[in-house]
């Protein structure tokens, strides 16, 4: 049974044996764990049981929850008959029903959801998909880990513990991101991604696609970026930075396998929020259209990692008009309200040197002052005109916390990822902000100490306590709070150049991630949380074949 039953076993030289009666205890596995958990006596058998829907649930709903009775229906090879009786409701109130009922409440936020546990009923309610989604993944992890199998196994009754809870999330935006440039991952692979992004509640993938080492989105108007672009003439060995494994590497998204991801994790519950990073981390763009650069190039899609000089020369016009372009086609690719425009790490040393970027800032009049310089304010007019184009077109910006140099215009989201100073300023000026500190959030920095017995990676430590500790409101007053919409780690992919590192690197610590984005502070227990993720989780990446790091 998937609930634990622990056994507090008597110290029989103490306590006489007559005493000496089995207790019990009941504890609940889920990840991330729920706002409100009470705990009852005996249990629900879910193999065989009817499942019963309220007429009024969405169709998109209903396919869900029809899933995870089929789930059930192969496991344990008893039939789950599906049915939407009329004045459900009203028959659930009375108590007349059995089985699984699930009820839509108009009452609920979009991600909440109840469970009501007794031994004839499981009733679940929310208002919206997501609630449904996130209800059935708390009962898959509250029931036997075979929910997740292939194998049929007839003997399986797929006990449900009796339980009343009622959940939502803390954060509203509860991010992943994925770096698919360093090093691309098959739609297969961001497809299993997602997957277990779903399974802890995670609702947005920032995928970064574009970058000095590749780039990796399908451009109808500019071919040469998926030709040329997406290609790079081998890849720097280990940390030796003038090595060259001479292998030709890379890879792209074709539009049509960008739709069907971005429809998978519209299924999943899951919104993508599309990266090009611009004006630096572009060589990518640069090798395909030199004309875009300051020099004019020639220029090569870089073989090593780093921060690169080269970068795009905003006192061209037909950069802009490129920009233009990529986005327009980036919106018909992706709904989200939210496109990340990058804006990190930009070196300015072109810019200073370029009669067109020197040209640009004399004639928009930009001075430096004490606080940044003149080429500093030449990116926020950049930032400024993508994210007008962008506006116009009823998107919303998010960039690096780097966007604060300069002038930053209202209506622009900021990801903190150095450290979380970024993101405490932005607050404090009314910014809303996304938390993505590399000192909590950076999943390509090694698990431990002792590196000798971790796979290559690009520095630092943040083993799994350390993710878990991280407090997304601490040195924030309660309007600052406000602006905070949620928290995201970051998986950059230098080192990482196959998909079972990129587990390793992701798994459990993405799950660590999930507790902040949902409990509240003070339902954090990373005892409890380390115990669920042994006795549950730990068998929920075996069974689905994730590779993942062990704690
Ligand atoms: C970043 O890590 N350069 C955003
Ligand atoms: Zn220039």
């Amino acid at each position: 049974m998937r609930h634990l039953t622990r056994f507090l076993v008597c110290a029989i030289a103490l306590i006489p044996a007559v005493m000496c009666a089995k207790k019990t205890e009941t504890v609940i596995n889920v990840v991330p764990y729920p706002q409100s958990v009470e705990i009852g006596k005996g249990a629900f058998k879910g193999a065989g049981a009817n499942f019963n829907c309220d007429q009024a649930i969405d169709a998109e709903s209903v396919n869900l929850i029809r899933s995870f009775a089929d789930r059930i229906t192969f496991v344990s090879g008893r039939t789950n008959s599906f049915a939407s009786p009329i004045g459900l409701a009203n028959a659930a109130q009375d108590g007349k029903m059995k089985g699984f009922i699930f009820l839509k409440d108009g009452s609920m936020a979009p991600e909440e959801y109840s469970i009501d546990i007794t031994k004839k009923t499981c009733l679940v309610k929310a208002s919206e998909k997501n609630g449904f989604l996130y209800a059935i993944q708390t009962l898959k992890q509250l029931t036997d880990v075979a929910i997740y199998s292939d194998e049929v196994d007839p003997a399986q009754k797929f006990m449900f513990p009796s339980v009343s809870i009622k959940d939502k999330p803390r954060f509203a935006y509860r991010g992943m991101h994925l770096d698919c440039a360093r090093h691309f991952f098959s739609v297969e692979e961001v497809k299993k991604y997602l997957d277990v992004m779903a399974l802890y509640k995670l609702n947005r993938l920032h995928w970064h696609l574009t970058e000095d080492q590749g780039w990796r989105i399908e451009i109808k108007k500019y071919p040469k970026l998926t030709q040329i672009g997406a290609f790079r003439n081998g890849t720097m060995v280990g940390k030796d930075f003038k090595s060259n494994d001479g292998i030709r590497y890379g890879g792209y998204y074709t539009q049509d396998q960008i739709r069907d991801v971005v429809a998978y994790a519209s299924s999943l519950g899951i919104t993508i929020i599309p990266e090009i990073d611009l004006p630096g981390h572009m060589l990518g763009a640069l090798a395909a259209y030199p004309e875009l650069g300051c020099t004019g190039g020639p220029y090569e899609v870089w073989t090593r990692w780093g921060i690169s000089d080269e970068v795009m020369c905003p006192g061209k016009e037909n950069m802009f008009t490129f920009l233009e372009d990529v986005f327009t086609e980036l919106m018909e690719l992706f709904p989200s309200e939210y496109i990340h425009i990058g804006g990190d790490e930009c070196p300015k040393t072109q810019w200073e040197k370029c009669p067109a970027c020197q040209a640009r800032i004399k004639a928009l009049g930009i001075k430096a002052d004490s606080k940044h310089t003149a080429e500093q304010y030449l990116q926020s007019y950049v930032t400024a005109r993508v994210q007008k184009f962008l506006n116009d077109h009823g998107r919303k910006i998010i960039g690096w916390d780097e966007v604060l140099e300069g002038e930053l215009a209202p209506g622009a989201t900021v990801m903190s990822w150095r450290g979380v100073k970024g993101g405490i300023q932005a607050a404090g000026m009314g910014f809303d902000v996304i938390m993505t500190p590399n000192t909590y959030c950076y999943f390509d920095y090694y698990q431990s100490e002792d590196q000798t017995q971790e796979p290559l990676a690009i520095g630092g430590n943040l083993p799994i306590e350390k993710v878990y500790g991280y407090e997304p409101f601490e040195g924030l007053n309660a309007d600052q709070q406000k602006h905070i919409l949620g928290v995201q780690a970051n998986l950059w992919t230098e080192y990482i150049a196959t998909n079972e590192y990129l587990e390793y690197m992701l798994l459990p610590r993405m799950c660590a991630l999930a507790e902040i984005q949902w409990c509240n502070q003070n339902a954090k227990d990373f005892d409890r949380f380390s115990s669920a993720m042994r006795n549950e989780s730990f068998k929920i990446f075996d069974t689905l074949g994730y590779n993942y790091r062990k704690f």
